[in-house]
């Protein structure tokens, strides 16, 4: 019996090195990887001469926002962008209006995402005021729960010890992970001057928010996983109170590769939270991720309208569209020495599957989700204009790339190809993900 698919003599990474084989896709998984010459017969033949045939990356922090925000993104629009982007896989994130602490609105978004989806979409939850209303229902549907201590999603919630212990008893309580976003500032103050906003938002205020979390897991244990780290000195305290997987950690292209000081102050386009750093925290979190200190590369992919961007930095939107910029970039990285393949693989791939309980995911292998991509080794210059993407505003505009995304598969059916989708909405990917 031929296979579904099979894409022929690709670059491949396997048993360290990059060597030419062939895929082989069926019933959605990788049924297996051949020699050149060896391959089974297939109903359909993709010639990946020249290419990387790489898993899709898992992005595993994004705001598809929709539902009540869907000027910003909706769940098509959103899909697209990771599909073009390289991205197979992205769990959502709880901070939409409404945010997600009830099974309602858990459920408006699922049947949104199922009926508009482009690749897999999974789910975090926030926590209600009251940690006892997370239901069996919730749980069964997200891959973790999120916290925001600068901006509760909940009304009257303040991240004191005795609300972070709760949060931390009730994600071990339903074994997953408790996400942090690391800012304990005081979400009342309004800055009136874009000095106190990078101070309200500094690393201080990001250790602070470490100590608190990490003080509280020593004491009730669970699982904690620190969202966007972007300073030297949070990547420092992650490494030393490292046990196995019980604290990981995930940093974003921005912090990496992007500083305040290359943009004029008044500019609102690179204004994210938490903000911009210094080439010295850029240098520290690639060496951390290198060392495994931080696990795993997301995009905080946080589409907001032009008119919200195009302000001055104090009064734009926080936040900048990522799903379509971070495998180019980080791809780039590779292909110019400056990342290994296993480093990739692991901080894109096999890194967020881990961590969020996705066997099946994020690995090039043999019965494994066939959520594949094709990528050449091309110049591409980042233009926002060409995103799919809603948000086409990017701090990295002009910025040069040698990657480009040529194939994107998922579930072992080609969603997008050479610019082009070749299926409609609602019909590739799984959602909502589970843990397998
Ligand atoms: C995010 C958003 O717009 O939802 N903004 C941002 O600057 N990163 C919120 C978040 O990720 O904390
Ligand atoms: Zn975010």
């Amino acid at each position: 019996m031929p296979v579904d698919l099979l894409l022929r003599n690709g670059l491949v990474y396997t048993q360290g090195k990059i060597v030419p084989r062939s895929v082989a896709i069926n019933t959605g998984l990788i049924e297996g990887i051949y020699e050149t010459g060896l391959e089974p017969d297939a109903r359909k033949v993709l010639d990946c001469s020249q290419s990387y045939i790489l898993p899709g990356m898992i992005d595993a922090h994004v705001h598809l926002r929709d539902l009540n925000q869907s000027e910003k993104e909706d769940y098509a629009s959103g899909t697209m962008a990771a599909a073009a982007g390289g991205v197979t896989t992205v769990i959502d994130m709880p901070n939409t209006d409404p945010p997600v602490l009830d099974k309602a609105t858990l459920e408006w978004k699922i049947e949104r995402a199922q009926a508009n989806r482009f690749v897999n979409v999974g789910f975090f939850t926030g926590i209600p005021k009251d940690t006892a209303d997370i239901t069996s229902g919730i749980i069964q549907n997200v891959l973790g729960i999120k916290v925001y201590p600068h901006a509760p999603l909940s009304e009257g919630v303040h991240y004191n010890g005795v609300r972070i212990r709760e949060c931390l008893k009730t994600a071990k309580k339903h074994e997953i992970p408790l996400l942090v976003h690391p800012d304990i500032s005081d979400s009342t103050i309004k800055p009136e001057s874009i000095e106190e906003f990078f101070s309200i938002h500094g690393c201080v205020s990001e250790v602070r928010a470490l100590e608190q979390f990490i003080f509280a897991q020593n004491e009730i244990g669970g699982r904690l996983h620190i969202c966007h780290v972007s300073c030297a000195a949070t990547a420092k305290m992650i490494e030393e109170h490292r046990a196995e997987e019980s604290l990981t950690g995930e940093v974003c292209p921005h912090h990496l590769f992007l500083t305040r000081n290359s943009f004029s102050v008044e500019n609102g386009v690179p204004k994210v939270l938490p903000p911009l750093r210094s080439s010295y925290d850029c240098r520290i979190l690639m060496d951390a991720l290198k060392r495994c200190t931080i696990d795993i590369v997301v995009s905080d992919h946080a589409p907001h309208t032009s008119d919200e961007k195009n302000q001055s930095f104090l009064d734009a939107a926080s936040g900048i569209p990522g799903l379509e910029t971070t495998v180019p970039i980080m791809l780039t990285e590779v292909f110019q020495g400056r990342v290994s393949w296993v480093e990739f693989l692991r901080a894109c791939c096999s890194g967020p599957a881990t961590i969020f309980g996705l066997r099946t995911k994020g690995v090039l292998a043999k019965g494994y989700d066939a959520d594949i991509i094709v990528v050449s080794r091309e110049e591409n210059i980042i233009r926002g204009s060409k995103f799919y993407s809603k948000a086409k505003i990017t701090p990295f505009e002009g910025r040069r790339v040698v990657a480009k995304i040529r194939t994107t598969i998922v579930g072992g059916k080609i969603v997008f190809d050479e610019g082009r989708f070749l299926v409609g909405r609602g019909i590739v990917g799984r959602v909502p993900l589970r843990k397998t």
